[in-house]
C-alpha cells in the first residue's frame, strides 16, 4: 500500500504543482507529469497526502523495529532471529 501510494502521491504532487519544476530521477530522464489538473489547492492536497503517507510509513518501520526487539529481549522467542536468517533451523515452536 505505502510502496505504491507514497511514490504515486509524490508524483501527483509534482504533477499538479504550479511551479512546474521537472523531476529528473538520477539525472537520467525527465519524469512525465501525471494527467492531473494543475492548481494550488491540488498541490496542497497531494503535498499533505504525501506527508501523511511518508510519516505513517516511518512510524510503521519504527513500530516494526520496536516489536522485533520486544520479541527478542522481552518475549525471548525466535521471531527476530528468523527475520535475520529465515532459512536456518531455529528449533521453531
Ligand atoms: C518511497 C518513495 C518516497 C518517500 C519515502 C518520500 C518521502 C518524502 C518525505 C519524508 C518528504 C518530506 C515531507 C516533509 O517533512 O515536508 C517528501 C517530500 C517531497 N517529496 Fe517525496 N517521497 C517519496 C517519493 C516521491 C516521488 C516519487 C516524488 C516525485 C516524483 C516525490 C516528491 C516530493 C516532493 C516534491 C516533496 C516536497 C513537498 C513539499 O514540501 O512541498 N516524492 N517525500
Amino acid at each position: 500500500m505505502f510502496q505504491l501510494a507514497l511514490p504515486l502521491s509524490g508524483w501527483a504532487l509534482v504533477s499538479v504543482s504550479m511551479l512546474e519544476i521537472p523531476s529528473v530521477p538520477f539525472n537520467l530522464f525527465v519524469m512525465p507529469d501525471l494527467p492531473l489538473a494543475e492548481s494550488d489547492p491540488a498541490e496542497s492536497f497531494w503535498t499533505s497526502a504525501h506527508w501523511y503517507l511518508a510519516y505513517a510509513g516511518i512510524g510503521l518501520v519504527a513500530l516494526h523495529f520496536a516489536a522485533a526487539l520486544r520479541h527478542h529481549f522481552w518475549l525471548k522467542d525466535t521471531v527476530l532471529t528468523r527475520m535475520i536468517a529465515p532459512s536456518s533451523d531455529h528449533n521453531a515452536e
